[in-house]
C-alpha cells in the first residue's frame, strides 16, 4: 500500500511467466494488435500511436518532451509536487524554456495562474502538467487546464501515471495532446512500461519538427515503424516480450471489470480508508475536491517518527505504505489503494496496523472505533 508499485495480480504473474517467443513473431505481433486496443480503451481514445514505450514512465514522460519540444520553444510547466519538476528537467534537455506555474504541494494545479502566464507568454508552444501528483496525492482538473492551453495554441502533456485505471482519464473527451502513464499503479502490473498516447495534432507538430528528435530510441518516428503495425512493420529494439504479456493480461483485466467500476471501486475503498484514519483522528493533506483516492497523503501524528512506524508495519503485519517525498519528508504519509491493492482486506489491515503501532507508540489518537467505522462504510 506504497505509492506503486502496487501489489500484482496473480493472471498477471502468470502470463510474465509465459514462453518467450520472437517480438516479430505472428501470435506476438496479434497481442500488440490487441495491446493497442486495450490501451485506446483505457486512456479512452481513439488515437492511432497509443502503445506502451519500452521503459517505466519516466521514459514515457521522455518521449513525450523529445518528440514534442524543439531547441528554444517555450514550455510552460505546472509544479506542485516531485514530478512538475522533473517535466522542467525535460524541456531543459530539450535545449528549451521553462516557463514554471507554481503551486503549494498537496494542492492542485490552479487553472488561473496557468491562465495568467498563458498570456503572459503568447509564444509558448505546450503546457505540461501532472494529472495525479503522487509526491502529494492531489489530482488536477485536467479537462480545464487542457482547454485554457487550447485556447490560447498551445499543445498538452499530461502525465497519468497515478491517475489510469484509478480516476478517470478520458483523452478524448478532454482533448489532451499527448499523454503518458505507467503500469505499476493502477493498472497492478510489474513496473517497466508506459503507455502512451498523441493526438493528430501531436503527431503533426511530430511530423513538422525541424530539428531531429536527440533521443534515438525514443524518437517516435523510428519506434512507430515497429509499433505501427502494418506490412512493413520492422525490428527497431528488442520488445521487451514477457512484460508486454503482462500488460496485456493487466489491461484484460481492467476492460474485464470496467472504467467505471474500476473508478467506482477505488473511491469506494478510499472512502472506507478515510472512514478509518478519521475516527483516529489522523487528518489528510489534501483539500476533499482534490484528493486522490488511490493515493492518501495524512499527517503523521505529533511527535511520531516516521520509519519507525513503516518499519514496524512492514515487520510486523507486512505491509507497506509510503514516505513523504522533499518538503513533506518526515510530515507525511502516502497510504496507496491502487489496481489489485485496492481491495477491503487491506483497507481494514492497513487501519489495524496503524491503530496497534501508534497506539503502542503513545501517539495522541483516537483508539477503539476506527475498524468499526471502516466496516460501517465498506457496507455503506
Ligand atoms: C506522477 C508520476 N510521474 C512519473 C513517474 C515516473 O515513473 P517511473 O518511476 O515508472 O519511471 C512516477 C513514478 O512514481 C509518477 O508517480
Amino acid at each position: 500500500m506504497g505509492p506503486g508499485p502496487s501489489d500484482v495480480h496473480p493472471r498477471i504473474l502468470e502470463a510474465l511467466s509465459r514462453p518467450t517467443i520472437g517480438h516479430l513473431d505472428p501470435a506476438f505481433v496479434a497481442m500488440m494488435e490487441q495491446t493497442k486496443e486495450l490501451l485506446q480503451y483505457a486512456f479512452q481514445t481513439n488515437n492511432a500511436l497509443t502503445m506502451p514505450v519500452s521503459g517505466p514512465g519516466s521514459a514515457g514522460m521522455e518521449t513525450c518532451f523529445v518528440n514534442l519540444v524543439e531547441p528554444e520553444d517555450k514550455v510552460i510547466v505546472c509544479r506542485n509536487g516531485v514530478f512538475g519538476g522533473r517535466m522542467k528537467e525535460n524541456v531543459e534537455r530539450c535545449g528549451a524554456h521553462p516557463i514554471m506555474v507554481e503551486d503549494q504541494w498537496g494542492q492542485p494545479v490552479d487553472p488561473n495562474k496557468l491562465e495568467d502566464a498563458l498570456k503572459a507568454h503568447p509564444d509558448a508552444a505546450l503546457v505540461a502538467f501532472v494529472h495525479a501528483e503522487t509526491s502529494t496525492g492531489a489530482q488536477s482538473d485536467a479537462q480545464t487546464l487542457v482547454e485554457l492551453a487550447h485556447r490560447h495554441d498551445c499543445l498538452t502533456i499530461v502525465d497519468t501515471v497515478t491517475s489510469l485505471g484509478g480516476t478517470p482519464v478520458k483523452v478524448d473527451e478532454w482533448q489532451i495532446d499527448a499523454v503518458y502513464s505507467g503500469t505499476q499503479k493502477c493498472l497492478s502490473c510489474t513496473p517497466g512500461l508506459s503507455p502512451i498516447s498523441f493526438s493528430e495534432a501531436a503527431v503533426d507538430r511530430m511530423r513538422k519538427r525541424k530539428h531531429r528528435v536527440q533521443s534515438w530510441f525514443m524518437d517516435l518516428n523510428l519506434v512507430m515503424g515497429y509499433w505501427g503495425g502494418g506490412a512493413k512493420r520492422a525490428y527497431h529494439h528488442t520488445a521487451p516480450v514477457n512484460a508486454l504479456y503482462g500488460l496485456h493480461e493487466a489491461l484484460t483485466i481492467l476492460r474485464e471489470e470496467g472504467l467505471e467500476q474500476a473508478w467506482s471501486r477505488h473511491h469506494r475503498h478510499h472512502l472506507a480508508l478515510r472512514a478509518g484514519l478519521e475516527a483516529m483522528g489522523i487528518p489528510f493533506v489534501v483539500s476533499e475536491q482534490a484528493r486522490l483516492p488511490q493515493l492518501n497523503a495524512v499527517a503523521i501524528p505529533e511527535g511520531i517518527d516516521d520509519g519507525e512506524v513503516r518499519q514496524r508495519m512492514l515487520h510486523e503485519f507486512g505491509l507497506e505504505i509510503g514516505a513523504g517525498l522533499g518538503d513533506l519528508a518526515g510530515k507525511i504519509w502516502r497510504i496507496g489503494l491502487m489496481g489489485h491493492s485496492s481491495r477491503a482486506e487491506n483497507v481494514l489491515l492497513c487501519i489495524a496496523a496503524l491503530e496497534a503501532i501508534l497506539s503502542d507508540m503513545k501517539a495522541p489518537i483516537e483508539t477503539g472505533t476506527a475498524l468499526r467505522e471502516v466496516h460501517k462504510a465498506l457496507n455503506a
